[in-house]
């Protein structure tokens, strides 16, 4: 291992992620260990609205310091509602009839990228390992080397990789391809997500960039997980279940998760087998996410519109309480405290999740984790989703299929104990062996074995 420090670049710093708790158990705690190892310097957005031409706030925890930059509203609007989170992700993953290409996008995110690597590059020291992380920032490497940074810089994509025919309807598509070529390692979720990769690189003619792209699948803290949950004995689907078996689902609101899908599926379900209009229940806590983009409120509206058409058809009596009552569906917009989805992956019978495309899903193996051995739920998990490569013992179904989805909530709601526990045993192993703090240990030792992009010629300086 390099004797530098870690710096990790993200979009958000930990912490600032509007409405929701630190998931101490994930991303932030696997990369806190990863600096604390070698001391380090955690760079980002404060979430904050602010001046663009102000210096990063630093603050320092322990051997780690977070350097804290803001976005002005500009920023925010064509930035980040606009080019990250209204052109890359619904391009990123297959959703190319939401992308709102806005004139002033694409250079907005160039800016940015820029500016954070003259903000970041002052603050680098010889020796230092540069681990950047996600589509908000896929040119930084670039940006960086243009400032003369030499130092070794990897890039991970926690979100789908596209086919090369989706690049090509991005504005600047082969500058931002070409600019993956700053790396020395190119890390993404899956080998789908590689061979994907290794084709926008050959089609852009970067065929060189191609052997520093690796499949590096991230993982959870189960022991965290079982941790959560073994501190929270309630079950806080109780009363709202009343003894029925509950099918559980818990995202962000996002039109990748499949929530409507799930809730169409579940609608279906009750159509054919009446037995499960009293002894199953549906649960789906939302938490609302990047409400400013028209598309997410657009999705908000039709899971509300779907919950109500499922209470008027199959509740016995009037509308249910939040929470409560006898309908078939208990909906929640709400961010909950980890310890709470802890407790409910535990108390679930069947886990929904159905995305339509994601680069990996955590919460497959969050639900995994919790799991009691001996009475175990089962996982329903869409094909679309990274974590469909490594738990195949998951009841897996294609994306955006209504028909097999409600088939695997009837199969799941039915399956015998031992094939549960077998399922489960299989599952549990693969959860284990592969965790979060693995995945950045091995991500940090591939990047110091990588070949240097550093010093080649095509690297920008
Ligand atoms: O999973 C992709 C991602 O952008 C993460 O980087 C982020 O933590 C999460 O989605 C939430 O999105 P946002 O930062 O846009 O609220």
């Amino acid at each position: 291992m390099s004797g530098g420090r870690l710096v990790v670049v993200s979009n958000r710093l930990p912490g600032a992620e509007p409405g929701r708790p630190l998931p101490a158990g994930g991303l932030a705690s696997a990369l806190s260990r990863a600096l604390d190892e070698t001391g380090g310097l955690w760079f980002g957005w404060s979430g904050e609205t602010g001046d663009p031409a102000a210096e990063p706030a630093v603050t320092r925890t322990g051997a780690v310091e977070y350097a804290a930059v803001d976005l002005s509203e500009e920023e925010i609007r064509a930035h980040y509602e606009g080019f990250c989170n209204g052109v890359l992700w619904p391009l990123f993953h297959g959703f190319d009839g939401r992308v709102r290409l806005a004139a002033g996008g694409y250079e907005s995110y160039r800016r940015v990228n820029a500016r954070f690597a003259a903000l970041l590059s002052p603050l680098l020291r010889s020796g230092d390992r540069v681990w950047i992380h996600d589509y908000h920032l896929l040119p930084l490497g670039e940006e960086l080397r243009r400032r003369g940074w030499r130092g070794r810089t990897g890039f991970f994509l926690h979100i789908p990789v596209p086919a090369a025919s989706a690049w090509e309807r991005l504005p600047g598509a082969a500058e931002l391809v070409a600019a993956l070529a700053a790396y020395d390692l190119v890390g993404v979720q899956t080998e789908r997500d590689v061979a994907a990769t290794r084709a926008v690189l050959a089609a852009h003619g970067t065929g060189v960039a191609a052997r520093r792209v690796a499949s590096h699948p991230i993982g959870i803290d189960p022991e965290h997980w079982r941790t959560l949950s073994a501190g929270e004995p309630a079950n806080p689907l109780e009363p709202a279940a009343a003894g029925r078996s509950v099918l559980f689902g818990v995202d962000r609101l996002d039109y990748s998760k499949g929530i409507p899908l799930r809730l169409q599926a579940f609608e279906r379900l009750l159509e054919r087998a009446p037995r499960w209009r009293s002894e199953a229940l549906l649960v789906q806590w939302s938490a609302p996410s990047r409400q400013a983009i028209p598309e997410y409120r657009a999705e908000r509206a039709r899971v509300e519109a779907l919950v109500a058409r499922i209470a008027s058809r199959f509740a016995p009596g009037p509308p249910p309480a939040v929470g409560g009552g006898a309908g078939p569906v208990w909906h929640e917009m709400a961010t909950r405290e980890a310890s709470s989805i802890a407790a409910a992956y535990r108390e679930a019978a069947v886990s929904l999740v159905t995305s339509h495309a994601d680069g990996m899903n955590l919460v497959a193996k969050e639900f995994v984790a919790v799991q009691r051995p001996g009475d175990p739920g089962v996982l329903v998990l869409s094909r679309g989703c990274g974590a469909a490569e490594e738990l195949r013992e998951a009841l897996l179904v294609p994306p955006g299929d209504v028909g097999a989805l409600a088939g695997a909530m009837a199969e799941a709601l039915e399956m015998p104990l031992s094939e549960r526990r077998d399922r489960w045993h299989a599952l549990s192993a693969r959860v284990g062996g592969s965790t979060v703090h693995d995945w950045s240990r091995r991500f940090l030792e591939a990047l110091d074995a990588a070949p240097s992009a550093g010093d080649s010629p095509g690297a920008g300086a």
